[in-house]
């Protein structure tokens, strides 16, 4: 059986925690920090703005949530360095099992596309750089419809691009929040667990597939 699957990018394909290195030069060792919580307000960001129907695009979010994370831990970042921050934002590197991974489920014939909460044009520019957007069949944004996972009808956009049924098209990715988000609708998702240590949300929803990389995933779905 072949499928449609849709890979979340930011942690499941490129990991922003990335970002680090880059912030190294600003905060020291607080960097990790720095990371965890711009990524964290990045995504509470896009959930606010989905809820409350204020949509601008994920680079904006981005962008905020970095003017936000700056000012919490008192570091002066100039314009000219936030841009060049962003920027870096578009060169995070894929995670080692990214490129063989897709290069198998692509060989078993799945259909392949990066369903992201990111612009179009931005993660077309990352997944150009990681070399990713050569094995994929298609980008799909959120910004299409001008809100963010979860919402519902993001998710059930993704199966309508990809002309499938909603149990034919997976969501692959390795944040809980958008596994339970796909299977709440009725796509079936697997969940990549990246860290030994990531919890699953207690909701009551779990995962159709767990696996700790794309390879595992290719695996599995060879079984
Ligand atoms: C993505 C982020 C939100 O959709 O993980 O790629």
């Amino acid at each position: 059986m072949n499928y449609a699957l849709g890979f979340d990018i930011y942690g499941t394909l490129v990991d922003p925690l990335e970002m680090n290195q880059h912030l190294r030069a600003f905060v020291g060792e607080d960097a990790d920090q720095f990371s965890a919580l711009w990524r964290e307000k990045q995504l509470e960001y896009s959930f606010r703005r989905g809820l409350m129907g204020k949509y601008e695009n994920f680079q904006v979010c981005t962008q905020q949530a970095l003017i936000f994370t700056a000012q919490t831990m008192k570091v002066e970042i100039s314009s000219f360095a936030q841009a060049k921050l962003l920027e870096e934002y578009q060169n995070l590197s894929a995670f080692a099992d990214v490129l063989p991974g897709l290069h198998e489920l692509k060989a078993q014939g799945h259909k392949l596309v990066a369903f992201s909460n990111g612009a179009e044009e931005t993660v077309r520019t990352l997944l150009e750089r990681t070399q990713v957007l050569a094995i994929l069949d298609n980008v799909i944004s959120v910004d299409d419809l001008e809100t963010f996972k979860p919402n519902p009808a993001v998710y059930k956009y993704l199966a309508r691009r990809l002309k499938r049924p909603m149990n034919e098209t997976w969501l692959i990715s390795s944040n809980p929040w958008d596994v339970i988000g796909a299977k709440s609708v009725g796509l079936k998702s697997a969940w990549i667990k990246r860290t030994p240590d990531k919890v699953f949300d207690p909701w009551g929803i779990e995962p159709d597939l767990v696996a700790t990389t794309l390879e595992e995933l290719a695996m599995s779905f060879r079984k």
